[in-house]
């Protein structure tokens, strides 16, 4: 089975939001950042360039894993919403889990806002979801070879912290899942926007990191391999963490709309062929060429090492 993955597309549409939604609440200090920071590398252009390149390279399922909004507005998830039409594939056929960014203010997680508009694309085949930021998860979704379980790490934060958290009913159900036959008879794919592993400094970590992450290393621990997908970084990468036998492959894909000068972190995405009885055979990367204005072949760098 081939599978797509991306993240971090960071749709941004400020059409029709009245002011005094941008005033008094976090969404300032998001969007003077955003504008500061990154909001002119971040370019739609190149996320629909991207949904028409994975279009043509016929996946099997496309995973997603959050940030598809800066600010959690309701314009922001239609207009994803829109572009993800580019696909022309079934709900069925693309998870996608919230990042951050998309419960970004109690408000959004109070009005289930992230599952109101893409629901559709975390429903689950197995009634195992616990309430979570607005949500049900896990979702899992049996597809082939694999199983797909969606995790929501997101949780509302204070400016300028972008740290996630599972909480300990998520994993118990994560634990659940993975022990499930019709789970444990196939590759386990599991989509959490947070990386499993931080090696970045303590206050890094701690103001963007998972803070339940060794936790969940020990949930995915399970004595067969298993694949932890996630973006927040903005940096593609391939990690084998070896654990109780196995292997986690902490697989990350970059921005999928951002224009970087570093070729770890320039927009693309990543593609993964797994086999039932071999589990990951390959893993590579598309990645955005600025100069063609399109995307080439490129090998998924070994993350070990990498920052985020
Ligand atoms: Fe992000
Ligand atoms: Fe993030």
């Amino acid at each position: 089975m081939l599978l797509a993955h991306l993240s971090d597309p960071h749709v941004l549409d400020l059409r029709g939001v009245p002011t005094h939604r941008m005033l008094f609440n976090k969404r300032v200090t998001g969007w003077v950042n955003l504008k500061l920071h990154r909001g002119h590398k971040h370019r739609p252009a190149v996320f629909r360039a991207l949904l028409d390149d994975v279009r043509a390279q016929s996946p099997d399922h496309v995973a997603i894993t959050g940030d598809v909004t800066n600010l959690s507005l309701e314009p922001e998830f239609e207009a994803f919403r829109a572009m993800l039409d580019g696909l022309a594939m079934s709900p069925s056929d693309v998870s996608v889990v919230p990042g951050n960014h998309d419960v970004y203010t109690e408000g959004a997680r109070r009005a289930g806002r992230f599952a109101s508009y893409l629901g559709a694309y975390g429903t689950s085949d197995l009634d195992v979801g616990t309430d979570h930021a607005g949500g049900r998860f896990p979702f899992v979704r049996l597809r082939g070879a694999v199983a797909l379980v969606g995790l929501c790490s997101a949780v509302p934060r204070a400016p300028l912290v972008a740290s996630g958290h599972l909480g300990d009913a998520q994993r118990a159900a994560l634990r659940g899942v993975l022990a499930h036959p019709e789970v444990a008879s196939r590759v386990p794919v599991v989509l959490a926007h947070h990386p499993v592993r931080d090696p970045h400094g303590a206050l890094a970590s701690y103001l963007r990191g998972l803070d339940d992450r060794d936790a969940f290393a020990e949930d995915l621990a399970q004595g067969r391999d298993v694949l932890a997908l996630h973006g927040h970084w903005h940096r593609r990468g391939h990690e084998r963490i070896a654990s109780a036998g196995a292997v986690i492959h902490r697989l990350g894909a970059t921005s999928a709309s951002l224009v970087h000068d570093d070729a770890d972190r320039m927009a693309g995405y990543n593609l993964y062929e797994i086999d039932a009885d071999r589990g990951l055979v390959s893993a590579r990367a598309r990645v955005w060429n600025p100069s063609t204005e399109r995307f080439d072949d490129a090998a998924l760098p070994d993350g070990a090492s990498q920052r985020g």
